[in-house]
């Protein structure tokens, strides 16, 4: 049993494998949060005492007794309009004008397996790994319920939250904020990470300190954005990749997200998460529900490679729904960065025997292949084979491409409408556009009501088609614009504040329907680049481009902050051709695998541009990538010095049983007179010899000294480390893989 009810102290304990959760029905009824961290036994009311502070309110009832206030006591969910004058995690408002909610005990349940969420991605159980607590508030002025609910994934670590409101009450409520969770961390003092950034630059990670006051991660643009990742870590200042504790805090969810985190007057933490309340709004019909979005919440006491591990686990097998029937990736070349929007039947066939003849899995057509597009200012809507460049259109060019045994993908941005298209010809008001007013432009392009049921159902019908009647084994799945201009012809007037998480769910039944319908077809997400790279997305589309930067240099900042809160599965990752075309730096084509390699690799260049050696060198590529793959995939990343941060970036994968290790290292600050390259490798076994069984070095000339080629003890290489040879050149890097002696 993971969630324990305590008749006589009123408290619910959920346990996991390292960590305890604790709350309790308090006075009046109110939920109040009492513990979570390290597992420990017992009931923690006692670290909670009454105060009286000074200008905290008290509740009605107590009177006299001023040393309890909603203000100072940590609140599992915090109401509004009350007397905790802290961040609130609901705030409503009902007909007559009553604002706020006052959240006492109603009833709970527990029950086995995991809690559904109607219409929302969230964790599903594997079998039997589950347990659900469902604890009820209420606010007796307005009859609002406030439903909390708790997955407890106790072997792996985990707890899911969500919430369902019910309007009990007469009539109608108006939520103006209904975050996901709520968790007040009393004691102790805090930083926090988190993962910004920008197009080509995304998840850059960023640690600060919690000062007094409210900090904020948001996204309004529509989706969870290039700009501020909703994933985040609170950590102690001294924490560390090994040691230290922090609480990572993950919504499932891909729109407009906010995580408020402040500091109150008593030192203590409140994070609040989920939705951005920002012009959001939802209706509530007496006996109508409303669903929050999922988020996770995972605790470490070592540190965060420990917090990443988890969330790695956890995502690939209890979020990412087809993540197993898909497990072995397709290595992929795509047109993209090769061709851009210039090609035709031709080119594509010969991209296509180029592919094949270096030996990649699959073929990806991206985009251009529809309408009339040459170039991004039209067609958006028009899915079906431009006439021009595939005169014969897709399926014979699919059927030629197949012939040559090889996969093939298509490129689609389905949310997406030009204004010059058949579509929009058709029907102008399926794009979001105040009334009266001229909307903005993002690439040219206008963006779909997806919170209109004839726009999912148009968008599922083409795409579906498209799916029955070509050969693809892969869809990538493209966003290239924010949301602006938010109105729905479809919504009234009160209603309007919904259309930001209709969009989303609009967006979510159409990628269940396609998915499910269609599920030996893998999706990779990808909303120019990294723009949309979480954990909703992930349920449907088990990779994620990560950025529309393929510079190497670039991405070893981008994929280090990514794999905070990701899986390299999830990874989108190239190769892509010298000069880079987002930065203009040329780099080694080994160290641009080495770093493509910690993704789902693949190519984005033109084979037919390549030297005789380059094709060798990329065979070599794949040959190794397809030994490793399997430890790269499902192995512990530890990642050993800060992305991207001179001189030399390095990172470590380790084999489920420890027999096997690839040491990936990637120096982005050539000096002369070099220092000793020395690095210390983790997570093996002490006790066992390893031998180096593989082992390549790009962009330098430089061989593996004697003495660490083993046999050498994981306890040697871990606590003594390896001393590289001098690696000179320009951005040079290599892979070093040990095998136990044995293995
Ligand atoms: C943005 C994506 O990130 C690119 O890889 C490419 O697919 C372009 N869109 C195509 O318009």
């Amino acid at each position: 049993m993971s969630i324990l009810f305590d008749k006589e102290k009123q408290t619910f304990t959920l346990q996991t494998r390292s960590t305890t959760y604790q709350l309790q029905i308090g006075p009046l009824g109110y939920l109040l949060h009492l513990y979570y961290g390290r597992r420990a036994e017992g009931c923690f009311d006692y670290l909670h005492l009454p105060r009286d502070c000074g200008f905290s309110a008290n509740p009605y009832e107590l009177q006299d007794d001023r040393g309890w206030s909603l203000d100072t006591m940590p609140q599992e969910y915090s109401g509004s309009n009350g007397a905790d004058f802290r961040l609130s995690s609901v705030e409503a408002e009902t007909e007559r004008g009553q604002i706020g909610a006052d959240l006492r005990y109603l009833r709970h349940q527990i029950r086995p397996g995991k809690y559904a969420l109607n219409g929302l991605p969230a964790a599903f159980d594997c079998g039997g790994e589950c347990e659900t607590l469902s604890i009820t508030l209420s606010d007796a002025a307005s009859g609002l319920e406030v439903e909390l609910l708790y997955g407890v994934f106790e072997a792996k670590d985990m707890i899911t939250r969500a919430v369902r409101f019910r309007n009990g009450g007469d009539q109608m409520i108006r939520l103006h904020r209904a975050a996901s969770a709520c968790l007040d961390i009393p004691f102790g003092s805090w930083e926090l990470i988190h993962f910004h950034g920008r197009h080509t630059l995304e998840r850059q990670l960023e640690r600060r300190a919690l000062l007094n006051g409210i900090q904020t991660i948001a996204s309004g643009r529509g989706a969870s954005s290039h700009q501020h990742n909703p994933f985040v870590i609170i950590c102690e200042p001294d924490a560390t990749e090994t040691a230290g504790t922090c609480y990572g805090v993950m919504p499932v969810y891909s729109g407009n997200h906010r995580t408020d985190i402040e500091l109150d007057q008593s030192g203590s933490v409140r994070i609040v998460s989920g939705i951005n309340p920002d012009g959001f709004s939802w209706c509530l019909a007496p006996g109508q529900c409303f669903e929050t979005p999922e988020l996770l919440l995972t605790y470490s006491a070592e540190g965060f490679h420990r917090l990443s591990h988890t969330f790695h686990r956890f995502i690939r097998e209890n979020i990412c729904r087809h993540d197993r029937e898909l497990a072995e990736r397709p290595i992929l070349l795509n047109s993209w960065e090769a061709m851009y929007f210039d090609f035709d039947e031709t080119k594509l066939l010969n991209l296509a025997r180029e592919a094949k003849d270096l030996g990649v899995d699959m073929l990806v057509i991206d985009d251009g292949w529809f309408g009339h597009r040459d170039d991004d200012h039209s067609s958006l809507g028009d899915w079906t084979a431009n006439p021009r460049k595939l005169p014969h259109g897709l399926k014979p060019l699919l059927k030629q491409i197949s012939d040559l045994d090889l996969k093939v993908g298509l490129w689609v941005e389905p949310e997406m409408i030009s204004e010059d298209s058949d579509l929009y010809r058709a029907h102008p008001d399926w794009a979001l556009t105040v009334p009266g007013r001229k909307p903005a432009v993002g690439r040219n392009q206008l963006v779909l009501d997806l919170s209109r049921r004839e726009v999912v159902d148009w968008l599922h019908e083409t795409l579906s088609g498209l799916l029955r009647e070509l050969p693809l084994s892969y869809v990538k799945w493209d966003m290239n614009r924010h949301l602006t201009d938010l109105y729905s012809a479809s919504l009234p007037a009160d209603r309007q504040g919904e259309l930001a998480h209709r969009y989303v769910l609009g967006l979510y039944e159409l990628l269940e329907r396609l998915t499910e319908e269609f599920p030996e077809v893998l999706f990779e997400g990808c909303a120019g680049g990294g723009g949309r790279f979480d954990a909703g997305m992930l349920a449907y589309c088990p990779q994620i481009w990560c950025s529309d930067n393929t510079d190497p240099i670039s991405r070893l900042s981008i994929q280090y902050g990514t794999s905070f809160g990701y899986p390299v599965s999830s990874m989108g990752a190239h190769v892509s051709t010298a000069p880079n075309h987002q930065t203009g730096r040329t780099t080694p084509l080994g160290t641009r695998a080495t770093v493509a390699m910690s993704g789902t690799f693949g190519y984005e260049l033109d084979p037919a541009k390549l030297t005789a050696d380059e094709k060798r060198e990329i065979r070599e590529q794949l040959r190794r990538f397809r030994a490793l793959s399997q430890l790269i995939d499902s192995g512990a990343l530890y990642r050993l010095t800060e992305g991207g941060k001179p001189p030399f970036t390095a990172w470590q994968f380790v084999s489920p049983d420890q027999g096997q290790t690839l040491l990936n290292i990637v120096l982005t600050n050539p000096e002369a007179n070099p220092r000793p390259l020395h690095i210390c490798l983790r997570g093996l076994d002490p006790d066992v010899e390893y031998v180096l069984e593989d082992c390549a070095f790009y962009g330098c000339d430089a061989a593996m000294p004697a003495g660490c080629t083993g046999p050498i003890t994981g306890a040697a290489l871990m606590y003594a480390g390896v001393t590289l040879p001098p690696m000179l050149g320009d951005t040079p890097s290599a892979q070093l893989v040990w095998k136990t002696k044995n293995g």
